[in-house]
């Protein structure tokens, strides 16, 4: 069979084509692919990458179809105070998000961009956010010059040529996303295993609906599919378009009778998405069914009915390796074990991957993430890690041994229920309900959570992170809250909505709540709160489980431990009020009055 000439386009829109002429003409590369989508295409491409040093193919035996990659050093996350909103105007943005005048910012662009793909290939790579026929899935076309993010998003969203014929057929506006490492080459110049650039810009215009992204490989910065369009774009477009576009994990569970009941959770990032979405329930609570829809997306609409219904706007995992075990997470163990490319993990010596929290035993040696010879004594005494902490897997959704039978449904699942959740040591209590939609867009507007790995920057700093959307909310945050807020108004049924924190601590520093698996318990109540079955009482921040009210079949936890978890410390909780306040300061001149109203409520309660 004789190869095909990627150059030939693979589309025929007079708009597509003229667009990818001019990018080219500007980025000059050596030559231009038109991405299929394929599995032998797939397959070429990481074969290339394993000549070129990019990639390394894992122990085929324990880890078929598996591939591995490290950053460079500096490229290891999104990187947030290089992330740009440049609308129209510096208001609509709004405080919260990096603005430059769109003219200025386009200049800055194409000096950038000019040349920046020299003696590299461009791929042209057509992509559809969500199941191809749902009236909900939104069409991308990232123009890119590294094939490590092609073969990326080809896992984590529909790609090639199907979505090139729906651009053909017209009908949905296309998002345009230029996405270029940084790092061009001179004639017969060698290139490094990860091309980066120091320098990086990631850019959106939201009025064009346009993406420009330079200097990074990685992640959130590179794969336009996820952070750029799946969030920051989308917000904007659903704040139009009269739907939400969230930074949420999906997940069904049905109960003893059968009945399903679909939840969308909010956490900021690794706060626990990933792990919630795949839950197994513990052994006393087996009658119970989960399964997963989603893990860091979800599109949400409303239904002719009134309903809000959610699609999974993306086909993959790009999860957090650190602390994914058999006991923590078995599921995405299973998802992982084939078929997924492993970034800035741990390499053992038989060509298998490790990181930490992997197992209990670390392997005797590896290489670490930065191919340094690492041994669990050179841990004790140097403190460094195997796998970086925001070391990622990229795989296919498909593989989850729990994916939910209507996960590719074009028109979604049905949502009952929003959770809200940071990662706080302090002050926040396990689970509490919130009185009524208000109060729950409050709750969520003023969640806090402690700083990750998963952006560039200071780890385990309390900030403000309003529904877990700070760095992805694509306009002002003030308009977000309100769109919150009138988006009941479309909706014949409003779902509950709850705030959850796994990472409380106690006296001694330690974790009070198992997490994980337990995290079914309070979920199972949650689920019950939503079928009117369980009861709760009144609280100053809202309905707040007894200890009675929690399924403890099979777990001895004690009561004493509950409490401590679920504790109201009314000073504490004063000074938080305070912090809420900051945040509402700098969104004063957009801020819904609801949340001032909430915020009074609060006071006067405390
Ligand atoms: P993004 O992909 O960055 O959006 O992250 P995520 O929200 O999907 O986070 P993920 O589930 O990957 O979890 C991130 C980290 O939190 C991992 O190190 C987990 O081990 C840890 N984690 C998740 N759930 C729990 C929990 O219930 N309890 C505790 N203590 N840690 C958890
Ligand atoms: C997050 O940071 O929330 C992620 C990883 O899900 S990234 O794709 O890099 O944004
Ligand atoms: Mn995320």
């Amino acid at each position: 069979m004789r190869a095909r000439d990627c150059s030939i386009p693979l589309a025929t829109n007079k708009h597509l084509l003229r667009w990818v002429d001019k990018m080219r003409e500007l980025t000059r590369p050596a030559a231009i692919h038109w991405v299929d989508g394929s599995q032998e295409e797939y397959a070429q491409l990481c074969d290339e990458m394993v000549e070129s040093g990019t990639f390394l193919r894992l122990n085929e035996a324990a880890w078929p179809g598996c591939f591995y990659a490290r950053s460079d050093p500096n490229d290891v996350a999104r990187v947030e105070q290089r992330t740009f909103i440049c609308s129209l105007s510096k208001d609509a943005a709004g405080p919260t998000n990096n603005w430059v005048n769109p003219y200025e910012m386009r200049t800055r662009l194409r000096k950038l961009f000019a040349g920046s793909m020299a003696g590299r290939t461009m791929y042209v790579l057509a992509y559809c956010m969500g199941p191809v026929e749902s009236p909900t899935s939104q069409i991308g076309i990232q123009l890119t010059d590294s094939p490590y993010v092609v073969v990326n998003m080809r896992i984590m969203t529909r790609a090639g040529a199907r979505v090139l014929h729906e651009i053909d057929r017209g009908g949905k506006r296309v998002v345009a996303c230029l996405h270029s490492v940084g790092r061009p080459l001179s004639p017969g110049e060698r290139d490094v295993p990860w091309p980066c650039n120091d320098e990086k810009y990631i850019v959106h215009f939201p009025e064009t609906r346009e993406i420009w992204s330079y200097g990074s490989g990685y992640g959130g910065n590179a794969l336009l599919g996820k952070k750029c369009f799946g969030l920051r774009i989308a917000s904007a477009m659903a704040r139009d378009e009269g739907w939400m576009a969230e930074h949420m994990l999906i997940l069904g569970f049905e109960d003893p009778h059968g009945e399903k009941t679909y939840v969308a959770a909010a956490f900021p990032s690794a706060c626990g998405k990933t792990n919630l979405a795949m839950l197994i329930p513990p052994d006393g609570l087996k009658q119970w069914k989960v399964s997963t829809v989603g893990d860091d997306l979800a599109w949400i609409k409303p239904d002719p009915a009134g309903r809000l219904r959610a699609i999974n706007p993306e086909a993959g995992f790009f999860g957090v390796a650190p602390g994914t075990s058999a006991k923590t997470n078995p599921n995405a163990m299973a998802t992982i074990a084939r078929n997924t490319i492993f970034t800035n993990v741990g390499l053992t010596p038989d060509g298998g991957v490790w990181w930490e929290g992997m197992t209990d035993e670390p392997p005797s040696e590896c290489l670490d993430w930065r191919g340094r010879p690492w041994t669990p004594e050179i841990a004790r005494t140097s403190g460094t890690t195997a796998a970086h902490p925001n070391s990622r897997f990229t795989a296919p959704a498909a593989q989850c041994p729990i994916i939910d039978a209507d996960w590719e449904s074009p028109d979604g699942v049905p949502i009952s229920a929003f959770i809200f959740g940071g990662r706080r040591a302090s002050t926040v209590p396990l689970v509490f309900e919130a009185f009524n939609w208000t109060a729950g867009v409050y709750a969520g507007a003023t969640m806090g959570s402690e700083t990750t790995a998963a952006a560039v920057g200071e780890v385990g700093k309390v900030r403000r992170d309003p529904m877990a959307m700070l760095p992805f909310c694509g306009y002002h945050m003030g308009d977000y809250f309100r769109h919150w807020i009138t988006m009941q108004r479309s909706l014949s049924e409003t779902p509950k909505i709850f705030h959850v924190n796994w990472f409380r601590r106690g006296a001694n520093g330690g974790l009070l709540w198992p997490g994980y698996r337990e995290n079914m318990r309070i979920m199972t109540w949650i689920v019950d709160r939503v079928r009117d079955r369980a009861l709760a009482r009144e609280t100053p921040i809202g309905w707040m489980p007894r200890y009675e009210d929690i399924d403890w079949t099979g777990l001895p936890f004690a009561r004493a431990t509950f409490e401590e978890l679920q504790a109201f410390d009314r000073e504490a909780w004063k000074r938080e009020v305070l912090d809420h306040e900051r945040l509402f300061i700098d969104l004063h001149d957009r801020l819904p009055p609801e949340m001032v109203y909430e915020r009074e409520l609060l006071i006067c309660r405390l």
